[in-house]
């Protein structure tokens, strides 16, 4: 690869590596069992006060937590039933009403003879949409965005049916940018997943990847997994592997063995520029996966955590706002991630096309 390490010190220095979010994009704002009919919470999304909700009806929406008024969250109120059937969310404070469109539709302080539009006054409202046992969210750039998204969310191809066989998430205390570089990171294997049952820093071997550009990001082409990840030997047979990543923060591995597959899916969604939300989630129709389910939760657990663990220990560092080097091929997914991640933005921003900057290539680096 060209870049050597002191050109790539110089880009990140010049485009803020770990600063800001890429925008006009969906995002997983929550896992589908989260969100109970008739009920709504507060969460935090790309620094935003996002209350979420799920109508009786069974429909997910999403409004700013803020009220209008003054600024009570209105997660704090209560949701009601209106006369004509429709659901409202009352604020706590002085009892305003918005609808799950964000609509005012009361304000009981006024007298009958106001004259007031109240339907002028609006909460902001993100687009929502559920697919797949995900809750997708729209993250416009423009806060006064309230029209449809120019496309829907990403369809995880692949996804075997039913319900995931496994639903974990840890919030990492770094940004989004950094914690998909450990998702995407070749090169940490073997010294934070050290256990005996995955790969020991011991058994390194060099690796050849033959990589493809893939919708807003790149796929690692279907190839035998490494020898030495005892985990995929638990599936028997002859398993094939393919890994793509996506904007803004989403990786999946689809394994096949013979019709068998496994899916897992990491999706990552900023809480705020030094929290992450990791998602994680799988789905399979191997036999493995019931058999084996209580292990395979403590092994996902323990990857999790351990990845937890070492962004934790970077963020302490990333805090004196070092120049970072990426070397090698080993980086080179990182540097994509980076190359998208600006086209993405300049792209919106001039209005046309994302134009993928990544190039079919073989990496090669030792694991
Ligand atoms: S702050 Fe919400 S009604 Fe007054
Ligand atoms: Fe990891």
């Amino acid at each position: 690869m060209p870049d050597d390490a002191s050109t790539s010190q110089k880009a990140s220095a010049a485009t803020r590596f770990g600063e800001g979010f890429v925008m006009d994009a969906w995002y997983v704002a929550a896992l589908s069992p989260d969100l109970k009919p008739g009920k709504m919470e507060h969460r935090e999304l790309l620094a935003e006060p996002v209350l979420l909700g799920r109508t009786k009806a069974g429909a997910a929406y999403a409004i700013r937590d803020i009220c209008p008024h003054r600024a009570a969250a209105l997660s704090a109120g209560k949701v009601r039933t209106e006369a004509n059937g429709g659901e409202s969310i009352e604020c706590p404070y002085h009892g305003w009403r918005f609808g799950t469109d964000g609509a005012c539709t009361a304000i009981p302080s006024l007298t009958a003879d106001s004259d007031l539009d109240i339907s002028k006054v609006r909460v902001r409202r993100y687009p929502v949409v559920e697919q797949q046992g995900l809750v997708w969210i729209w993250m416009a750039s423009d806060a006064r965005f309230d029209g449809e998204p120019p496309e829907g969310p990403p369809v995880i191809p692949g996804v075997v049916g039913g319900k995931p066989k496994l639903v974990d998430h840890l919030d990492y205390d770094i940004h989004i940018d950094h914690a998909v570089l450990g998702l995407i990171d070749p090169a940490h294997g073997p010294y934070v997943h050290q256990q005996w049952w995955w790969r020991t820093t011991a058994s390194q071997h060099e690796k050849t990847k033959r990589f493809a550009p893939s919708e807003a990001g790149f796929t690692m082409v279907r190839h035998e997994p490494s020898k030495n990840s005892k985990a995929y030997a638990i599936l028997g047979g002859e398993p094939l592997t393919e890994i793509t990543f996506r904007l803004p923060g989403l990786r999946w591995e689809h394994v096949t063995v013979g019709k068998k597959q496994v899916l897992a899916l990491s999706a990552m969604t900023p809480i705020n520029a030094g929290k992450t939300r990791m998602n994680q989630i799988m789905w399979s129709d191997h036999w493995a996966f019931t058999a084996l389910y209580p292990i395979i939760r403590i092994a996902a657990r323990a990857f999790l955590r351990q990845d937890g663990y070492i962004v934790g220990v970077q963020s302490q560092g990333l805090e004196s706002n070092p120049p970072l080097m990426w070397v090698g091929d080993a980086d080179q997914q990182a540097r994509w991630y980076h190359q998208c991640k600006r086209e993405w933005q300049a792209s919106r921003a001039e209005g046309r096309a994302f134009v993928n900057p990544v190039k079919d290539s073989v990496l090669r680096w030792r694991t």
